[in-house]
């Protein structure tokens, strides 16, 4: 009886929980679940009419297309993202995850979708350089490679983390931060739309990171198809297209 319970109690986490998919129980489905957060700009976010959009969700739909599958799209916390993916709430990631030997251990890791590096923002006048941020407040998004690289510059008065990396520009923006640690992408887009050229300066690249899609661990098969799928668009121009249409440039590695 007791056994019985605890099967019963297992089967029920299981279904609640969902499970990992490999390749094929996906297209038996016939639609792929992609995890993303939502809220940073322009790679994954809502617009005004509160549709997901950004370079990532472009990239997202043709890597999906390119599999014959119908994307669906889930949108939560970044912080909570890699947990989800390995309890199979989505078959992949991608949210702009930079490759690090931490999160390698836990999921896995496509070939990069882009190269990038963390950059400090401040408002005019204000720190440039990791020198510059000895005894200032300097805030970054809960769980990014920015919390991990600002909690390592020397002397920092204070590492103040958010939810949403937006909410660090409003911070800063409102005096509460002496500078923030974001996305170099991001802090250009932050500052182009919102007019902020004449309020805002960008500082140093704090560090370089390779950026990926990331599956379960070890669901070999979605992350060959995804490899295969996202190589095939940096081939066949695909990839070119969606990048210029959201940074005029081309922001694959090199
Ligand atoms: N590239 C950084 C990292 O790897 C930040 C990613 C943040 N992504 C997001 N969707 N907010 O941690």
């Amino acid at each position: 009886m007791r056994k019985l319970l605890v099967a019963l109690a297992v089967l029920a986490l299981g279904l609640a929980l969902g499970q990992v998919r490999t390749l094929d129980q996906i297209k038996r489905s016939g639609e792929i679940r992609i995890g993303t957060e939502g809220a940073f700009p322009p790679f994954n976010y809502f617009d005004e009419k509160n549709q997901l959009t950004g370079f990532e969700i472009d990239l997202g739909n043709a890597i999906a297309e390119k599999l014959g599958l119908k994307p669906r799209w889930i949108a939560q916390s970044f912080d909570t993202l890699l947990i989800q993916l390995n309890q199979g709430r989505f078959d992949f990631v991608i949210a702009s995850h930079g490759i690090t030997e931490e999160r390698a251990k836990a999921v896995d890791f496509t070939n990069p979708h882009y190269c990038t590096g963390g950059i400090i923002v401040a408002k005019k006048g204000g720190p440039k350089t990791a020198k510059d941020l000895q005894g200032k407040v300097v805030g970054v998004q809960v769980g990014t490679t920015y919390m991990e690289a600002a909690q390592k510059i020397p002397g920092v008065k204070e590492v103040r983390t958010y939810q949403k990396d937006p909410d660090a520009l409003q911070d800063l923006l409102a005096g509460r931060l002496d500078a923030w640690i974001t996305d170099r992408f991001v802090a250009k887009e932050a500052i182009k739309e919102r007019k902020l050229e004449g309020t805002l300066q960008l500082g140093e690249l704090v560090f370089q990171e390779k950026v990926a899609m990331a599956v379960a661990k070890g669901n070999r098969t979605v992350l060959e198809a995804l490899n295969k799928a996202l190589s095939d668009l940096m081939k066949d121009g695909t990839y070119a297209k969606i990048s210029q249409k959201w940074f005029g440039e081309d922001v694959r590695c090199r």
